[in-house]
């Protein structure tokens, strides 16, 4: 009896596994959703460098497109006011040509908040 429980218990872990497994599949493809394994932290071996490099420097560093440089405490300073987390909603959802999440899609919300407090770190 006991082991018929635990073997049905397994079950349905595996079960749920799954499905959560094919619900990131789908759901990453849908950018407009909120990505259900996003919820809590900074990707794997996220490096907050490397990903300001790869997804925000282009605009970032140049100011293409009005973007707020960092290393420009005068851009920064009144954009800081906000808070971090006014700055990081602004940062998922986009502001005027800033695109969604700085179109890292593959940057967790944490992700993207190491990103908002290493510009607003180097722009004072
Ligand atoms: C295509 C160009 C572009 C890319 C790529 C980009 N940004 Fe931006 N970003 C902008 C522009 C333009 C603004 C100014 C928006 C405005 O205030 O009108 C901005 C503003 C911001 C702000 C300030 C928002 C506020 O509330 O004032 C933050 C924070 C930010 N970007 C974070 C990021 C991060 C993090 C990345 C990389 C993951 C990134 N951006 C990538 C163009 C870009």
């Amino acid at each position: 009896m006991k082991l018929i429980r635990v073997l049905k218990s397994r079950a349905v872990q595996v079960g749920l596994v799954s499905v959560l497994a094919v619900m990131s599949g789908s759901l990453s493809a849908d950018t407009s959703k909120p990505v259900v394994m996003q919820l809590a932290q900074l990707s794997e071996n996220f490096d907050v460098e490397r990903a300001y490099m790869q997804s925000c420097w282009a605009c970032h560093n140049s100011g293409a497109a009005g973007a707020p440089k960092v290393g420009d405490a005068a851009a920064w300073g009144p954009r800081a006011e906000k808070g971090i987390d006014g700055l990081l909603a602004n940062a998922i959802n986009g502001l005027n040509a800033m695109p969604a999440k700085g179109m890292c899609f593959t940057c967790t919300n944490d992700d993207l908040k190491a990103l908002v407090q290493y510009m607003v770190d180097n722009s004072k």
